[in-house]
């Protein structure tokens, strides 16, 4: 399979053309269950997200990563752990969330599971992630000797200035409104287009320059703007054909936009 392209299909036949062990990182940001797209609407998502995990174990590269978004539950009470290690649940906080709930607490929450194959030889580039610390350093070197979360132990904790690393709740990357710039088409908004600040912190954590990204589910292509910019190699799956041109439009702008700096 050809890199560097999107294909127009679905993805549980398109996977089937990639070799073992072939792919460094999978963004997938496919169905939640919760609207009513007709590709949303899927009985238990759960098992929907089970089999994808499986199809995923065999194409990923040891040591290489799946980011699975979906709602609190999406991988409640299925058995991922023959396929793949879950090594966090990235909670994705929406605090402007519309809270409109009047019998239970309002989800302003998504989930991103972060899973990699095996335990060992994960690309995780915290230095290109990090965030700003938000504790003063004067403060921070006063309780230096704090308890480790680990085990409790007193230790001196390390002060980086560069930032810190962003956790596992992220609160600090906004969804895309009416407003944004970055917006592909107001009527895609919700259900679509995901932020480049979130794609970004994903491909940069968990992938080197020339690596290879799958993005099944791919939307107008956020993945692969970014996968762009930052010089990895990618595969794009997507079922609508209307979403494909638009991947390869923002693709082309892209590659425009870095031509034209070679030539300043
Ligand atoms: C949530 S959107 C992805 C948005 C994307 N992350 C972005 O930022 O543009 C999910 C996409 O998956 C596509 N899709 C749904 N089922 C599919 C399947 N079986 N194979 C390929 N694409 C599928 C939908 O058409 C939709 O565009």
């Amino acid at each position: 399979m050809k890199i560097n392209k999107v294909y127009q299909g679905d993805c549980f036949e398109l996977i089937k053309q990639i070799d073992d062990e072939s792919i460094n990182l999978i963004v997938c940001d496919g169905p939640f269950g919760v609207t009513e797209n007709d590709w949303d609407k899927i009985k238990n998502i759960q098992e929907y997200n089970l089999n994808l995990i499986k199809l995923f174990s065999r194409i990923l590269k040891k040591g290489g990563s799946l980011y699975l978004f979906g709602k609190p539950d999406c991988i409640d009470f299925i058995d991922y752990r023959p396929y793949l290690n879950l090594n966090a649940k990235i909670v994705w906080y929406q605090p402007s969330r519309l809270a409109q709930g009047r019998t239970n607490y309002t989800n302003n929450y998504d989930i991103i599971a972060y899973f990699t194959k095996g335990k060992t030889t994960k690309v995780f580039n915290l230095n290109h992630i990090r965030v700003p610390q938000l504790v003063e350093l004067e403060h921070r070197k006063r309780c230096e000797n704090v308890p480790s979360v680990m085990n409790g132990k007193f230790h001196k904790t390390k002060f980086n200035g560069n930032g810190k690393n962003p956790g596992d709740v992220w609160g600090d990357i906004k969804q895309l409104t009416y407003k944004s710039k970055e917006l592909i088409s107001r009527e895609l908004l919700n259900t679509i287009q995901k932020p480049i600040k979130l794609i970004e912190r994903i491909v940069k954590a968990s992938s080197n320059e020339g690596d290879l990204v799958l993005d099944p589910f791919a939307g107008v292509g956020t993945t692969f703007a970014v996968c762009k910019e930052l010089k990895r190699n990618f595969i794009g799956f997507e079922i609508n054909s209307a979403f494909v041109e638009i991947c390869n439009k923002r693709i082309k702008e892209i590659k425009l936009k870095q031509e034209s700096k070679l030539f300043v």
